[in-house]
């Protein structure tokens, strides 16, 4: 059978054969048969915008690989400072490599204390964490003179460290603000998970629990990167423009801000209360079957199996739950899995728990308040957007990134003047 693809214009008889590789063909087949005809792939369900090395994702098989490490593995073996060298240099580190990346990314997690004393101090006394944390991203960027040189691989390297060490700083500023608490500064004798923790909630004596700062890594790890996810779409539409990646990254940011992306589980931590208890799940499958709202946590636009970051959450829950004690929403979530996968209308669908499921019980257990989740979920895939950054710039196949449309409107017509409408 032949790896190619022929298209034919019936308008014109024109006929051109491409190349399928890896189960993509160029769209320049098209351009070749007509310049001005082109493809309608609202959501870009059907496109791929890029090539990218950086995440493997197959949503039938239920597997993700970062730079081709099963997820599995990292989120047994590594950290997530580890995860995100290796997202954005393509390889492990080394000791050595490992050693200096700590220590750059440790001695860049202080923001200048105008950030903080004048900047998040102008925000009205409740604003949602995430609306301030996607605005400090882009303000962080205006403090530094070499943002804007993104061609020079040197400054590109520090904004880098500083947007990795930085955003969980921001994060904890944040929250702080929004409940009134005076701010932690980051203690750099700390690791990256545990000095989150350490700024986000010690009140004087604060010592944090090993078992939280591991699993506060591991999810760190699973949400570094998910390939061409809307969040990951707009870092590289905005980062096309040449924009510094301040910019970019509070764009992607801004995405991921939306319930459809980032906010999932915090709806699944409010099915789970609305629901109440166990005796009313069956009732509430029954609703969700006839189409009277949605299983929050399950399916997914591209795994069509078993997410496979849902299946370590879920046993991180365990570790997490031994420490803080169980989240009492967590037998409702079993129940309503268990309900749910031997139900044929989620089998027929192939819907299954996805990664939010189980992460909203987790931080919940953890204390953090639900408007805190998406930013939870912003800080380690900071790491991903860079990765897909520093990608697109070295790409000699990207351009400014700028889709054609369908003009549906009205034609030409004659002005008329407003005493005449
Ligand atoms: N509960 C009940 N039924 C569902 C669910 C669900 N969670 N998800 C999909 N379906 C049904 C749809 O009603 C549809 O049924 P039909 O064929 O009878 O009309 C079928 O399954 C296909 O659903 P689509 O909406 O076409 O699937 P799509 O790929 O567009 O949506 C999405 C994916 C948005 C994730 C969807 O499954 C959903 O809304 N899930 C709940 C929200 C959620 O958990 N989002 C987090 C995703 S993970 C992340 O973003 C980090």
């Amino acid at each position: 059978m032949p790896d190619t693809i022929t298209i034919t214009d019936d308008r014109t008889g024109k006929t051109v054969t491409v190349p399928i590789e890896g189960g993509v063909f160029p769209a320049a087949a098209v351009r070749e048969l007509d310049p001005s005809l082109f493809i309608y792939d609202p959501a870009y369900m059907q496109t791929a915008s890029c090539k990218s090395a950086i995440t493997y994702l197959d949503g039938e098989a239920g597997i993700l690989r970062y730079r081709g490490y099963p997820i599995e593995q990292l989120a047994e073996h590594s950290s997530y400072l580890e995860v995100a060298y290796l997202l954005l240099n393509g390889e492990l580190p080394t000791t050595a490599q490992m050693e200096q990346w700590r220590f750059d990314v440790t001695h860049h997690t202080f923001i200048h204390e105008n950030m903080r004393k004048r900047f998040v101090d102008g925000f009205h006394y409740d604003a949602h964490p995430m609306g301030m944390f996607v605005s400090s991203v882009a303000a962080l960027g205006t403090f530094y003179d070499g943002a804007k040189e993104i061609f020079d691989a040197d400054s590109r390297q520090r904004q880098i460290l500083r947007l990795i060490a930085k955003t969980p700083t921001l994060a904890a500023m944040a929250y702080r603000f929004s409940v009134g608490l005076p701010f932690n500064y980051p203690d750099n004798d700390l690791s990256y998970p545990a000095n989150f923790l350490h700024m986000m909630w010690k009140i004087g004596e604060y010592e944090v629990d090993p078992a939280l700062e591991r699993a506060m890594d591991v999810l760190f790890i699973l949400h570094a990167d998910h390939e061409q996810n809307c969040g990951t779409t707009a870092m590289r539409v905005v980062g096309s423009s040449h924009a510094d990646p301040y910019s970019s990254a509070a764009a992607a940011a801004c995405a991921l801000y939306g319930p459809l992306h980032g906010g999932a589980n915090e709806a699944v931590v409010r099915m789970l209360a609305d629901i109440g208890s166990i005796e009313n799940v069956p009732a509430f499958i029954e609703s969700v079957k006839v189409g009277d709202g949605r299983l929050m946590g399950f399916g997914h636009r591209v795994y069509k199996n078993y997410d496979p970051r849902a299946t370590i959450i879920k046993k991180t829950a365990y570790d997490v739950f031994e420490v803080t004690g169980k989240n009492p929403l967590l037998d409702i979530a079993l129940a309503l899995e268990e309900v749910a996968l031997n139900d044929a209308y989620f089998i027929d669908r192939k819907l299954y728990p996805n990664v939010d499921f189980y992460s909203g019980l987790i931080y919940q257990a953890l204390g953090f308040p639900v408007d805190m989740f998406t930013v939870l979920f912003a800080i380690p895939r900071t790491a991903g957007w860079l990765a897909h950054w520093q990608e697109l710039l070295a790409d000699g196949d990207q351009r400014i990134s700028r889709p054609r449309q369908w003009y549906d409107g009205v034609g030409a017509r004659e002005f008329v003047p407003i005493e005449s409408r």
